[in-house]
């Protein structure tokens, strides 16, 4: 028995060099991947708060008016306001389009020409909408009426912007800023009914 058991640990085969080798490269590389995998997720965090943004910051409802024929009158007021919260780089906004609407009918494009906002810096962009005889539904007809009777109106403004951050002389990060919102006034002083308004990104 002894003499089989000697045998045995005698016999045992020693782990080639080449095999740690291939096990080292394997762990480094693993923990490569780890660690770049964190380094990019902390560079999110830090980042993409700081992305630029656009909110809506105020808002008025300067006309509401509907008649027995179901035309709807109105005009709004609303400031938008691009933020590039970035201390480091200048942010371009361009292709700026939103799209304003009620109950699905749309009574404004909003557009922009492309401008720049300095570093941790912001620029409002003021508009006055305007529209006449918008043709309403029976069924829209009676939201408006509603809206009066409750003192809230809700209006959608829904879209998109393109933002870009110089970085160094060549180098540029993208984005694309989504707004989509309900904005809520109080149609018998045309007060805005303040919500979170805000683009997101990526
Ligand atoms: C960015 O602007 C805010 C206020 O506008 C200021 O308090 C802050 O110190 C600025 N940050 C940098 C890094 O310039
Ligand atoms: C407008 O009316 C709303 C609701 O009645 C009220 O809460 C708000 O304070 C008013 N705003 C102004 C500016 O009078």
């Amino acid at each position: 028995m002894l003499f089989k058991r000697k045998l045995f640990t005698g016999r045992r085969k020693e782990t080639h060099p080449l095999v740690w080798l291939a096990a080292i490269i394997c762990a480094l590389i693993a923990t490569a991947v780890v660690i770049a995998g964190i380094v990019v997720f902390l560079g999110y965090l830090i980042i993409h708060p700081r992305v630029p943004v656009i909110s809506v910051t105020n808002a008025h409802l300067d006309l509401l008016s509907n008649d027995y024929a179901g035309l709807l009158q109105t005009q709004l007021t609303i400031v938008v306001t691009a933020h590039n919260g970035n201390a480091k780089a200048h942010a371009t906004f361009s292709d700026i389009k939103f799209k304003l609407s009620y109950q699905g009918q749309t009574i404004a494009v909003l557009v922009a020409e492309p401008f720049f906002v300095r570093k941790n810096s912001s620029r409002d962009l003021n508009y006055v909408v305007q529209s006449s005889s918008i043709p309403l539904t029976p069924d829209q007809m009676e939201e408006v009426n509603d809206a009066w009777k409750k003192n809230v109106i809700g209006f959608d403004l829904k879209g998109d912007a393109r933002t870009q951050w110089r970085v160094g002389p060549l180098g540029s990060l993208k984005f694309m800023c989504h707004l989509n919102c309900l904005l809520k006034f109080h149609p018998l002083n045309g007060s805005y009914v303040p919500s979170k308004c805000t683009s997101k990104s990526h």
